[in-house]
């Protein structure tokens, strides 16, 4: 930028406004190892923000490739609940429904006078993508899920959206999308992906960096192929971007560990039973769930999974039998003699000292430094019967 008396002054074009940065922080803190896909979406937030974006189309256009459970589903959740403060606040579409092209009525409703007419909102009304907005944002949030499994009347909508930002309703309604967020996912190339993954199973350490990289470039590559082999030129060239999402590791399958545990956490504060819980999980408690969730084939779904049966299901029971009550700390160990996970609870009355048992471990508090960490060292424990 030149000023008056002639002199330039470097800008930085990288640095985003607050609000960008925020839902920028906010993705970051949830979605792990998929930097490429946050960065364009906190792009497109920030362009829309300040008024650049097109006119006429919708504030950004995604296609969202790459191997099962890892996370196409879950940035576009983690987007609303960052912009709308509501994970759930997005429009959902799975292609798979309206395979048929008569199906599309339940989308955009059919002309009157047709049976049906007025019987339900069309799934793609502009109530229905409004409802979402709060005070402050008025952006929506659309989700195309599994588009190639779309009939070719749900296409021809599709590319009206993309172009125009507009659709008509059986009605004959427009309907507004030129302040949406359109997110699309696809499973095209799922098959040579999985095939290049299974690849990855018995690398030598040394060599592991490497070939990791080099594989997620083929996996890349070949998402990439997939869409174009399979979608039209005209569709490619509407989007802004196309994330090929990355296989996750083991070391983003730890990270996602810790943030399904605060998720569990949450849970147990909020539970229905009104039984809040202070729950911690040792190091070795952890090692046991990331080995039985690990499946490379299947991403982090196969961890979720894994926390379901090993963790949650056990603290269900153990609300529901009232072994533990509102207020009590639960820790949670490995046991390599069982090779199972072992519960305990912080026995409060020193008068029950009968049942107490030492646990060796040091057990480690998966809450985030707000929450208070108890002293476990000295604290008189039980073992307790979660099945
Ligand atoms: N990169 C990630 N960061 C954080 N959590 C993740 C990530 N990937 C997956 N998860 C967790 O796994 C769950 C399943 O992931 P998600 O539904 O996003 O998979 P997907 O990529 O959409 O798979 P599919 O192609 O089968 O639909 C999420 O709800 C989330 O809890
Ligand atoms: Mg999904």
């Amino acid at each position: 930028m030149l000023n008056t008396s002639g002199r330039k002054q470097s800008l930085d074009i990288s640095r985003v406004g607050d609000r960008a940065d925020d839902l920028a922080k906010r993705l970051h803190d949830s979605i792990v190892g998929q930097n490429e896909a946050i960065a364009p979406i906190v792009q497109m937030y920030q362009t829309h923000l300040v008024g650049l974006s097109s006119t006429g189309r919708p504030i950004a256009t995604f296609l969202f490739l790459g191997p099962t459970g890892t996370g196409k589903t879950r940035i576009v959740e983690a987007t609303a609940e960052a912009l709308l403060g509501n994970p759930g606040a997005v429009v959902k579409v799975d292609c798979g429904e309206f395979q048929h092209s008569h199906e599309i009525a339940k989308l955009i409703g059919s002309p009157p006078g047709y049976i049906g007419h007025r019987e339900s909102l069309p799934r793609l009304s502009q109530e229905a993508l409004d409802k979402h907005h709060t005070a402050s944002v008025k952006i929506s949030i659309v989700l195309f899920d599994e588009i190639e499994k779309a009939s070719d009347a749900l296409w021809n909508l599709l590319l009206g959206i993309l172009d125009k930002g507009t659709l008509t309703l059986g009605d004959n309604r427009r309907v507004d999308l030129s302040r949406s967020l359109i997110f699309m996912t696809s499973n095209l190339g799922a098959a040579e992906m999985n095939a290049l993954l299974s690849t990855r199973l018995g690398f030598a350490p040394a060599a592991e960096c490497r070939n990791n990289e080099r594989l997620e470039e083929r996996i890349a590559a070949s998402g990439v192929e997939a869409a174009r082999r399979r979608f039209s030129p005209e569709f490619i060239n509407r989007l802004d971007k196309i994330v090929v999402f990355k296989p996750l590791g083991d070391a983003e399958l730890e990270e996602i560990l810790d943030i399904e545990l605060n998720a569990v956490q949450r849970r147990l504060f909020q539970s229905k039973s009104s039984c809040a819980l202070e729950l911690h999980v040792s190091e070795a408690g952890k090692g046991h769930l990331l080995r039985e969730g690990t499946d490379t084939r299947y991403g982090a779904r196969h961890l979720k999974r894994a926390i379901d049966r090993l963790l949650v299901q056990p603290l269900a029971n153990l609300i529901a039998t009232e072994q533990v009550r509102d207020g009590d700390v639960i820790s949670v160990d490995f046991c390599s003699d069982s090779g199972e996970l072992v519960f305990w609870k912080e026995l409060s009355n020193l008068t029950q000292q009968e049942e107490v048992a030492a646990i060796t471990d040091e057990v480690v508090p998966i809450f985030n430094a707000h929450v208070a960490v108890p002293v476990w060292t000295s604290v008189p424990q039980t073992q307790l019967a979660p099945v």
